[in-house]
Order: C-alpha cells, then sequence, then structure tokens
C-alpha cells in the first residue's frame, strides 16, 4: 500500500495551549500610544461622528479620560490640539499658552509617569489648512522650517516627552533637533513620521482635528501611495538627521513598507492605525458585519508581525480592556 507524504502542520494546532506555546507576535498595552484632541471650553466631550468612541475633550475632561487611560495601563498619549482661532501662520501651534501647550501641561501635572507626545505641525492651526506656511498655491518647505522648530520647543518647554513631527516638509528632523538642543532639550528624542503617505484614510482624522487643506492638497509634501523605494530615501534622510524613532502612516494598507523599514533600520519603529482605518472597522461592527474584538486584535498583531514596535491606535483603549480579559485562541 502507497504511503502519501506531507508535512502535518496540524500538530502544532491542536489545542488553544499549543497554539499558545507556538504564536510568534504578541501585541501587549506596552505597544499602545494612545491619540487623544483637545479644544479649548468646560465640560466638553464632542464625539467625531466618522469615529465612534473618539471625542474632543476641554482640559477637564481630558484629565478625566487620562484617568482612564492609565488606569488601563496605556503608557503613552500623542495630543492634538484644535484652537479656537486659525491664522495663515498657524500661530496657535507656537504660543506658549495655546491649546497643546495647554493640554501637555495639565496632563503631565496629573499624571507625570504618562509619556506624553506631541504631533508637531502646523495644519490644525493655520486657516488654509495645510502643514506649513504658503504663498499662493505653494507650500513653502524652508519658510515652515523655523516655525515648526519652535512649536517643538515651546512643547518640550510645556512637557512633551516625545516631539513627534509630522509636516513632512525636507529636513524637519534636522531643523528641529538643533532648535531642541540650543533649547536645552537635548535629553527629548524625536519620533518622526519619516514615511507618511498622502493617504484618503485620514479623512475622519481631518473632522476630529478640523485640519483639512481649504484648497488643493497635501501631495507635493506627503507621499505617492505608490511609492516603495522613496519610502527608504525618506526614512534615510531622517535617520541622518537625528530622528530616535521612526514611523510608517498609515498602517494597514503599508505593512509592506513597515516590514521592510523594520528590515533596514534599527530604531524603534511606530505605525499609526489611522482613522479611517478605525472607522471602517467601527461602521463594519456597528452593522453586525464583523466581529470587532477579533478584527481589532488581529489588525494589531498584523502591525506587530510586520515589524512595528509602537501603535498608534484609536482602539487603544477597547483593546487594552480585551487583553485584559485575556486573547487567547
Ligand atoms: C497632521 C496629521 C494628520 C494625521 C496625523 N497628523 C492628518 C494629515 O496629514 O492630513 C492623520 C491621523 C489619522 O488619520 O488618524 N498633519
Amino acid at each position: 500500500m502507497s504511503t502519501l507524504n506531507f508535512d502535518r502542520h496540524r500538530r502544532l494546532r491542536r489545542t488553544p495551549t499549543l497554539r499558545r506555546m507556538i504564536r510568534e507576535t504578541q501585541v501587549t498595552v506596552d505597544d499602545f500610544i494612545y491619540p487623544v484632541f483637545a479644544v479649548e471650553g468646560e465640560g466638553v466631550r464632542n464625539e467625531i461622528s466618522s469615529m465612534p468612541g473618539v471625542f474632543q475633550f476641554s482640559l477637564d475632561t481630558l484629565v478625566k479620560e487620562m484617568e482612564e487611560v492609565v488606569s488601563l495601563g496605556i503608557p503613552s498619549v500623542m495630543v492634538f490640539g484644535i484652537p479656537s482661532e486659525k491664522d495663515a501662520v498657524g500661530s496657535g501651534a507656537y504660543h506658549t499658552h495655546g491649546i497643546v501647550q495647554k493640554a501637555i501641561r495639565v496632563i503631565k501635572e496629573n499624571f507625570p509617569e504618562l509619556v506624553v507626545i506631541a504631533d508637531t505641525c502646523l495644519c490644525e492651526y493655520t486657516d488654509h489648512g495645510h502643514c506649513g506656511v504658503i504663498q499662493g498655491d505653494q507650500v513653502l518647505n524652508d519658510e515652515s522650517l523655523s516655525l515648526l522648530a519652535k512649536t517643538a520647543v515651546s512643547q518640550a518647554e510645556a512637557g512633551a516627552d516625545i516631539i513627534a513631527p509630522s509636516n513632512m516638509m525636507d529636513g524637519f528632523v534636522a531643523a528641529i533637533r538643533k532648535e531642541l538642543d540650543e533649547a536645552g532639550f537635548e535629553e527629548i528624542p524625536i519620533m518622526s513620521y519619516a514615511v507618511k503617505y498622502s493617504s484618503a484614510f485620514y479623512g475622519p482624522f481631518r473632522d476630529a482635528a478640523d485640519s483639512a487643506p481649504q484648497f488643493g492638497d497635501r501631495k507635493s509634501y506627503q507621499m505617492d501611495p505608490a511609492n516603495r523605494r522613496e519610502a527608504f530615501r525618506e526614512a534615510e534622510s531622517d535617520v541622518q538627521e537625528g530622528a530616535d524613532f521612526l514611523m510608517v502612516k498609515p498602517g494597514l494598507s503599508y505593512l509592506d513598507i513597515l516590514r521592510d523599514i523594520s528590515n533596514l533600520y534599527d530604531l524603534p519603529l511606530v505605525t499609526y492605525n489611522v482613522s479611517g482605518e478605525y472607522a471602517m472597522v467601527k461602521a463594519a461592527a456597528q452593522n453586525g458585519w464583523i466581529d470587532e474584538k477579533q478584527t481589532v486584535l488581529e489588525i494589531l498583531t498584523s502591525f506587530k508581525r510586520a515589524g512595528a514596535d509602537l501603535i498608534l491606535t484609536y482602539h487603544a483603549k477597547e483593546a487594552a480592556r480585551w487583553l485584559k480579559e485575556g486573547y487567547k485562541s
């Protein structure tokens, strides 16, 4: 009698304990960075319609939210500010008493151990909604750098533990590093949004941060989604300029890029599980079309498997709860 010759892969999948033992990738709460949006006012808790479960908070409600974040064991938050007034040069971004500076201060006062990351960009603060200053319909590179560096220093002065520039101007890491060092913040790391694509997945964020460009788009500074090798050039220049972390953004459609960058560089690697990715999962879950918990944990696992060390995600609080309950199948 002839026998078939083949491998029995199912042997190692037989029981939950065996599966647990050979699992290659673990997601833990230590991997999460939770993005939060701060607005002026009191008692504000505005839910973003395209991002169920995500809110704009005034400083008082933000502190309550941070209590929950800390109690869930989430180590870090990324703070975005939405100013009540905008202008052409984004003055609110680098004002000592700007909304993001106030938010950082109040979080650090109440939760000194929480790692507070400041998103460094002008788009929430400019009336035209672009990430730098403009002349006509052009977004000016070098003229924007000094304002971004000023923004970073004001955020560090407010107590930010990490500066995360997301503006995609060329030379932003070099410019920010120099000004931080000159201001005595040589110990403050830069988490560079090194590889940031011009993506339709940012749509809901622009509702949350009120930062949609009022004309044109971001294609002259953010990357073309079709390009892979360009990501290596972007990452390389940020490494040369002194970045301490690299980021690939968005996450889900760019897992190949995440894997490439992880193979090429030794810096801690972050991915941003962006607003549109969150909105899609929420919408499908609310319709009963997918199992939200299993879907979210699978997505988060895929980021880790692709090489991410840290994940910026709006799912952080829920995922932290699910991980506590024990996600082992
Ligand atoms: C600011 C910024 C954006 C996001 C993070 N920082 C929007 C953009 O570049 O238009 C997007 C985050 C998300 O979609 O969750 N430049």
